[in-house]
């Protein structure tokens, strides 16, 4: 089967065809972050537009790269939600239409399902049961995932995504949008040990996470030296590791946690925040001491895109889900 997935919950456009015999046939993907860094987030109405101008030229490049005409697409996969009402409903709006021209079925899926199956991509990818740590700039979430739609929540922050508390770290520091890269980038060249932040949550039981309190603890840093103009490069850079180590630590106490309490060997970590070098590798140095595996999408799947849209749809539409014939999205949906 021969599912065109297409993702457009936020500021990317993508699209990909994916085999269930053959695996990813193509794929493309159009960011809009040059469009909203000057605006130093994303501003939905520019998004929607953006994804209409992006959307059918990209599928008709993936279809003529892979080499394959609409005859032979068995079923269209789009992100129904959750994301921005308004570009959710342009991926939801055209994959619909097409189908319906194409004759084949139509399925929605959840963008968040589309993160978690990522790692599955991979040759070597997980089996379900799985423990899954989610975290993107909308989410932060602990799953037990027993099975392909049996996700049973353990916890998830109680207030800001890990993913934005990065990007809004980087706006306070004025270093701009997305800001997950380039605080990564910049504690690269931080000095260890000079300031020390605080791991919230951690010191009571439980698996749901905070990370608004260290975004005001770095604000409060910055207006300790003077504010973020009087910032050095240096000053940077040491903050950006103090609030990285930070926000990793508690992500790796937190699923290390999750693997106590479900006895789990598998942790699968994917969205955006799970390009993370520094996540990776103290992520892996805990797991491997308590024989736990750890699973990641390859670096091109962890932030937002088609493949693992269209991939969470071939097995959505192998389990025989179909989508209605109304074009509806659901800008907040649980997963
Ligand atoms: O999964 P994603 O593309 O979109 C959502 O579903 O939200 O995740 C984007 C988030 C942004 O907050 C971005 O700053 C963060 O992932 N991110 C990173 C890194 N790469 C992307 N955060 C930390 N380190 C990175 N290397
Ligand atoms: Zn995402």
């Amino acid at each position: 089967m021969r599912v065109l997935g297409i993702e457009s919950s936020c500021d990317e456009t993508g699209v990909a065809l994916y085999d269930t015999e053959r695996g990813l046939l193509g794929q493309a993907l159009f960011s809009q972050i040059d469009m909203h860094a000057a605006y130093g987030g994303v501003v939905p109405e520019l998004a929607s537009r953006d994804h209409v101008r992006r959307l059918l030229p990209l599928i008709r490049q993936v279809l003529s790269e892979a080499g394959c005409g609409p005859e032979q697409v068995d079923g269209v996969a789009f992100t129904a939600g959750p994301g921005l009402a308004g570009a959710l409903l342009v991926g939801a709006g055209v994959g619909r239409a097409l189908a319906y021209g194409w004759g084949v079925p139509a399925v929605p899926v959840h963008h968040m399902e589309g993160h978690l199956l990522a790692p599955l991509l991979e040759d070597d990818g997980p089996a379900f049961p799985f423990v899954a740590l989610l975290v993107s700039g909308g989410h932060s979430l602990l799953l037990d995932a027993r099975a392909l739609g049996d996700y049973r929540p353990l916890g998830e922050s109680v207030d800001d995504a890990a993913g934005e508390a990065f990007d809004k770290v980087a706006k306070m520091m004025g270093l701009g949008y997305p800001g997950g890269p380039r605080v990564a980038a910049l504690a690269e060249k931080g000095l260890p040990g000079r300031f020390r932040f605080p791991r919230p949550m951690t010191d009571r039981p439980g698996l749901d996470m905070s990370f608004s309190g260290l975004k005001t603890f770095t604000l409060n840093t910055i207006n300790d030296l003077g504010g973020a103009e009087a910032l050095s490069d240096q000053d940077r850079a040491d903050i950006a590791l103090a609030f990285q180590d930070a926000a990793v630590d508690t992500l790796v106490i937190k699923c290390r946690r999750a693997m106590e309490k479900t006895g789990g060997e598998r942790l699968v970590v994917a969205g955006g925040v799970s390009a993370n070098r520094a996540l990776r590798e103290k992520l892996d140095a805990a797991m491997a001491k308590r024989g736990v595996r750890v699973f990641y999408p390859g670096l091109a799947y962890c932030t937002d895109n088609g493949a693992m849209i269209a991939y969470a749809g071939a097995l959505r539409l192998a389990a025989g889900e179909r989508s209605g014939l109304p074009i509806a999205v659901r800008p907040r949906w649980p997963l």
